[in-house]
């Protein structure tokens, strides 16, 4: 690299990478990136934060306690967990500690933009799995099982359960097969369970049943923490040792140690949190459907709706005519298997009704005929929960 006259010889592997800074957008309402909105997790959040006692914030974190909440609540001894600064360290840790050894990943596709990337970064060759089938999508696990048997040993395969950006979600029963298949072919298996909670869906039995299983967990979207950047790798006591000769932890700041030691054992209180965050999606899709019937949403989602239309070119314009009124929403239209889909994140229940009613103006160009599998249909329009009068 040449800097005004100054040469350095900085490697090759970054040149085809991008990078794109957060940018400040101020008046435009974020329902892109999946944060948890609600005003429950602020006020939950809100008081934990202005309790910590301030040796917690600013002296160097010891983690032991928040460890043991984890362990708990993650039904693992805390020496299966170990915190990273959010899980794009974590997947960095991942491809650093386990893929590059061995210089291949699976990536079942679509998948957080991360995977890719930080692999890339290290110069480790992916290959990409398609997840989805059809359209509407559904989730496919044949081409990942089929890669598994057809990969030279040993390998690393990432999954993301429930899917994101698509929402769909592989039951327990396929989880484990992956899991089998990979032990008994010599592969290890990451899975990204980044909206699990949402879902009722958690992956740390399989690491207690199945040493070649690491579990990338996010608090970002489940505890409402995206801002702490915290998030947890959950592995075989000797993976983890394994994984922390890297030292994650020095990434990981006090206060996120210090919150998660303490909303970890509040399970109740998330639990009300993501039941209503799912009665909010009940109803913003019913709403949305009703107007629009031929459109499908993928589930079970998450935090957010992914919406498929029979016209390719709905996607973007939902898109573009939300932000021309300041929302950000994300058009998946350009991704492998979601052509025609858009992802909307949830926020309270009067913004969703305002959106609800922009996406009203959003029209097909055409209404093809949809053919949907009867014993795997995404969620038809239903009737409105309330007669009458709108829920939002
Ligand atoms: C599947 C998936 N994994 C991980 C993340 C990021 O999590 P974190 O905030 O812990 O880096 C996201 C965020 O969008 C995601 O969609």
């Amino acid at each position: 690299m040449d800097l005004d006259g100054f040469r350095f010889p900085l490697g090759t592997e970054t040149l085809g990478l991008s990078w794109q800074p957060r940018e400040r957008r101020t008046g435009t309402l974020n329902l892109k990136s999946c944060e948890l909105q609600h005003p429950w997790s602020d006020r939950l959040v809100r008081s934990e934060l202005a309790a910590l006692p301030l040796a917690e914030t600013i002296a160097y974190p010891f983690q032991d306690r928040a460890l043991d909440a984890l362990g708990v609540y993650h039904g693992l001894d805390s020496g299966h967990v170990l915190l990273t600064a959010g899980s794009d360290n974590g997947i960095g840790l991942v491809v650093d500690a386990l893929v590059r050894p061995v210089g291949r990943l699976l990536l079942q596709e679509p998948a957080f933009e991360a995977w890719r990337h930080y692999a890339e970064l290290r110069g480790v060759r992916v290959t990409g799995v398609p997840g989805l089938t059809g359209a509407p999508p559904t989730a496919d696990p044949a081409p990942l099982l089929d890669a598994l048997r057809d990969a030279p040993e040993p390998t690393v395969a990432a999954v993301t359960n429930p899917g994101s950006p698509s929402g769909l979600l592989y039951p327990p029963s396929t989880m484990r097969r992956f899991a089998g298949t990979a032990r008994d072919l010599g592969h290890l298996l990451v899975i990204d369970e980044a909206y699990g909670d949402f879902v009722h869906t958690s992956h740390a039995p399989l690491v207690a049943e199945f040493p070649n299983v690491v579990v990338v967990h996010s608090y970002s979207k489940a505890f409402a923490l995206a801002g702490l950047r915290i998030a947890a790798l959950l592995a075989h006591p000797a993976l983890r040792e394994h994984l922390g000769r890297f030292r994650p932890e020095n990434a990981v700041g006090a206060p996120g140690v210090a919150l998660l030691e303490r909303l970890a054992p509040q399970r109740e209180r998330w639990q009300e949190i993501w039941r209503d965050v799912r009665a909010v999606r009940q109803e913003f899709t019913d709403r949305v459907l009703s107007t629009h019937p031929g459109w499908r949403a993928l589930q079970p989602g998450a935090n957010f709706v992914t919406f498929w239309s029979p016209d390719p070119a709905t996607a973007d314009a939902a898109r573009d005519h939300l932000a021309a009124h300041r929302v950000r929403i994300r058009s998946l239209s350009d991704l492998p298997g979601l052509r025609g889909c858009f992802r909307v994140s949830l926020a309270d229940r009067p913004t969703m009704e305002r959106v609800a009613r922009l996406l009203d103006a959003v029209a097909d160009r055409t209404r093809p005929r949809v053919d949907v599998p009867a014993d795997n249909a995404p969620t038809a329009p239903r009737q409105a929960a309330h007669h009458g009068e709108r829920p939002y």
